[in-house]
């Protein structure tokens, strides 16, 4: 088993409230109020935990809300490397009606200063050596530029680490000019960084063809219920899921991407490593939450899985 820290600079505190029809403007009464500790970089530790790797979290915590992290932490035996910074982490409210619409109101962020900063890079300096990898995911908090998080990305990488990224817009083209080991973007993600659409597979193929060629890796390209294509310079394999009803999406990418970062550094094959990784996705989205639940269905989604080599390729 690895020793994997995860970053998530932009946690939240996931507040969900199910009523059965939200009228606006009005008193509405809810039937329940859930929160729990979220932020992508914080999900996909919880993965690798159920997959048996060794987790250190980092990133940044609002100083005034704590207790459902810490909470979160303790429970799951990580290794704390938070840097508090003054106020609250931000809240993401979602209202969940009878009818499954779902409303998002999602909060800022606790502002983070330079010296927040400088003692986040201070503390990875101190901490990461030893890891095997870091998985950064997540938005940026305000506060934080992109010339900060290039800067964070190449001192990680400079300390030995193998640099897992999942972000959007600025910070993922910061990121990509970083060169990480391995990117997960998925089809929208990329299409806007890259500004030109990814709708077919040959589109994929270009886009992934550019991100190789700066010296990437490993390019995931996700693409919701149509599955995922993992390009490097071996192989490219298109993963098809199984056919699961969707209880709630939250964790679907978080979740392929540990599945992925696990069978990479497992030495696993690249095939039972895109399995793998494909079925823990779709376990994710069968349930409310993610995590490995229920080992027997996950081996069981592992066998309706698809794997193959997409046809353009072997014309090109
Ligand atoms: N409806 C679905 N059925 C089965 N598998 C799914 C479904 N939706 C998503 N997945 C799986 O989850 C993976 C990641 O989903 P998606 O491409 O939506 O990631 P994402 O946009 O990064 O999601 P996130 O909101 O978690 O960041 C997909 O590649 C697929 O394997
Ligand atoms: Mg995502």
């Amino acid at each position: 088993m690895a020793k994997i820290l995860t970053l998530t600079l932009n946690p939240a505190l996931d507040l969900t409230v199910t009523l059965e029809h939200l009228q606006p403007g009005t008193v509405n009464r809810s039937h329940a109020l859930q929160a729990h500790a979220a932020g992508k970089g914080l999900n996909v530790a919880q993965v690798l935990a159920d997959l048996g790797h060794q987790i250190t979290v980092s990133g940044f915590l609002g100083a005034d809300n704590l207790q459902p992290f810490e909470a979160l932490i303790a429970q799951r035996g990580f290794v704390d490397g938070f840097i508090r910074v003054p106020g609250q982490t931000r809240s993401n409210i979602k209202l969940v009606e009878g009818s499954g619409r779902v409303t998002d109101i999602n909060g800022p962020g606790p502002d983070v200063d330079e010296s927040a900063f400088a003692a986040l890079l201070e503390r990875l300096e101190r901490i990461a050596p030893g890891h095997d990898a870091v998985v950064v995911a997540g938005s940026l908090p305000p506060g934080v530029t992109v010339q900060w998080f290039a800067q964070l990305l190449a001192r990680l990488k400079a300390l030995g680490l193998k640099v897992a990224l999942d972000t959007s817009g600025e910070a993922l083209r910061a990121g990509l000019a970083s060169m990480p080991w391995l990117v997960k973007p998925n089809t929208d993600e990329l299409g806007e960084v890259l500004e030109t659409p990814l709708h077919s597979f040959s589109d994929q193929q270009a886009a992934a063809r550019r991100l190789l060629d700066l010296g990437i890796e490993e390019v995931v390209i996700s693409q919701g219920a149509e599955g995922v294509t993992w390009f490097n310079a071996q192989a490219t394999l298109h993963a098809s899921p199984p056919t699961v009803k969707v209880a709630s999406t939250v964790g679907a990418g978080d979740s392929l991407l540990a599945g992925m970062v696990h069978g990479l550094l497992e030495g696993d094959t690249a095939e039972s490593t895109l399995r793998r990784a494909t079925a823990i996705a779709a376990m994710a989205v069968s349930q409310i939450g993610f995590g490995i639940t229920d080992p027997q269905y996950l081996v069981q989604l592992q066998r309706e899985i698809r794997i193959h080599t997409p046809a353009a390729e072997q014309e090109g």
